[in-house]
């Protein structure tokens, strides 16, 4: 893996460059608290296009438009910081700000055409089949590639289903990806590989969450495992073999609860190679999860989804409230800053005051680095006046008391947007 934390400390306190970081949301506040971590160093500043966010502070570090950061600074290097945005905004440094492709630290040849993010760089595994995007939408089931039981041979299937998949987007054969909202003509990698791997079904949980349709879902002591489910250490391992992920390739793990897995030591041990995000209960304080936050750039991500104990006991199906607070203040002592904490506004039970404010209250208390809006992203009832305020008012009181967002569920977003 390509340690690109170290090369930008270097240019900054080596080499003495100024380095502009694009993108002032997670992945900068991430970059910048794992800079100053490591080496008590900060880039020079952060440049985005969207205005709200000119003129202020992330993590510390002034946001300004891309001509001021350049009038400023105009020998700067730059980082691209966005997963989700990295391929356009290396084709408009490139192409229409006229950028060498030597001042950005981690440039990759881009080309236009129709494509979507989630095909270019996402491989997710599930208990029986590869695929790109958890979308589903119309009449269209998302693209999906059945396992045949051979992880040598997985990796060129893969590439193989992928790449006719696009060149039949954009030839306007039929596919699976017609009439999704998310293919855009725009800049994708000349040369395609993995950045995000993703490992969302399968494993066990001792919740029982209201919202939550997983397979996992309330299932303890684990059943003894199907011996056709995917192995994902082993499908990652024949990628990289395969010299199929990036040089700085990031793990999502949200199978089951993670913390209770029997394999978690060995997937723990995968994790150390790559930036990692973990959604877990936090019902465990768990030591070799706390070593792991020590050693590598990984973050928690945890859906508390309400501020009181009655309402968690609701929503989550346990007693725990207490428990998993006390946890997330010994995750944030292990390593500060760790923890992401999520809002799942779930109409007629977590859309009050109270519930919001206690939530908060503790963001503050364990320190957290994000806070996630969402709402039931299988949830096909309209929601009502009340909860579209309370969703209001969640954000409102983020921005208020300076909390870093993001939000995550398209009804969140719509929500919000109209308001604006
Ligand atoms: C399925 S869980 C597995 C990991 C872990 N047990 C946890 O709860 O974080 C992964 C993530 O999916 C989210 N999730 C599950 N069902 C959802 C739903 N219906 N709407 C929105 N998010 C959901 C949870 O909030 C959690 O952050
Ligand atoms: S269905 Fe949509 S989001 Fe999923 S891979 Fe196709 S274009 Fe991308
Ligand atoms: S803790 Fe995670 S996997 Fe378990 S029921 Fe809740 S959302 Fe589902």
């Amino acid at each position: 893996m390509r340690d690109y934390i170290k090369e930008i400390a270097d240019k900054l306190m080596l080499g003495n460059a100024p380095v502009i970081l694009y993108g002032a949301g997670s992945d900068s506040a991430r970059l910048i608290a794992e800079m100053k971590s490591r080496y008590s160093v900060l880039p020079t500043c952060i440049c985005d296009r969207d205005k709200s966010k000119q003129g202020k502070q992330l993590s510390g570090v002034d946001v300004l438009s891309l001509e001021d950061a350049i009038s400023a600074h105009p020998n700067a290097l730059f980082f691209v910081a966005s997963r989700t945005y990295g391929y356009q905004i290396i084709g408009e440094l490139t192409e229409r700000e006229n950028i060498s492709s030597a001042n950005i630290i981690n440039f990759e040849p881009v080309e236009k055409r129709l494509s979507c993010v989630e095909l270019e760089r996402s491989l997710r595994v599930s208990t029986s089949a590869l695929y790109f995007c958890c979308f589903q939408f119309g009449q269209n089931q998302s693209p999906i590639i059945e396992f045949g039981g051979d992880y040598d041979k997985a990796p060129q299937e893969f590439t193989k289903y992928r790449n006719e998949l696009i060149n039949n987007i954009n030839s306007g054969f039929p596919t699976p990806c017609d009439g999704c909202p998310h293919l855009v003509e725009d800049y994708f990698p000349a040369r395609r590989n993995i950045k995000l791997i993703a490992h969302g079904s399968g494993g066990i949980c001792n919740f029982n969450c209201i919202y939550c349709t997983f397979d996992a879902k309330n299932i303890y002591p684990p059943p003894p495992q199907s011996q056709n489910a995917i192995d994902f250490i082993k499908i990652i391992d024949a990628f990289e073999s395969y010299g199929l992920l990036s040089d700085n390739y990031s793990i999502d793990v949200g199978a089951g609860e993670v913390t209770i897995s029997p394999r978690r030591e060995e997937l723990y041990k995968l994790l150390e190679k790559s930036e990692c995000c973990i959604f877990t209960n936090a019902s465990v304080y768990d030591e070799k999860l706390a070593h792991l936050l020590k050693k590598c750039n990984a973050i928690l991500d945890v859906s508390l989804d309400s501020g009181t104990r009655e309402t968690f006991r609701v929503i989550k199906g346990v007693d725990l409230f207490g428990r998993v607070c006390k946890n997330l203040m010994r995750y944030n002592q292990e390593k500060p800053g760790c923890l992401v904490l999520k809002y799942i506004l779930l109409p007629g039970f977590n859309d009050n005051v109270n519930d919001i404010d206690g939530f908060l209250k503790l963001c503050d208390d364990v320190e957290v680095r994000m806070i996630q809006i969402s709402t039931d992203i299988y949830s096909t009832s309209p929601m009502s006046d009340h909860a579209k305020n309370m969703l209001c008012y969640l954000a409102d009181k983020i921005k208020e008391k300076g909390f870093l967002c993001s939000v995550v569920s398209n009804v969140a977003r719509r929500v919000l947007s109209e308001r604006d």
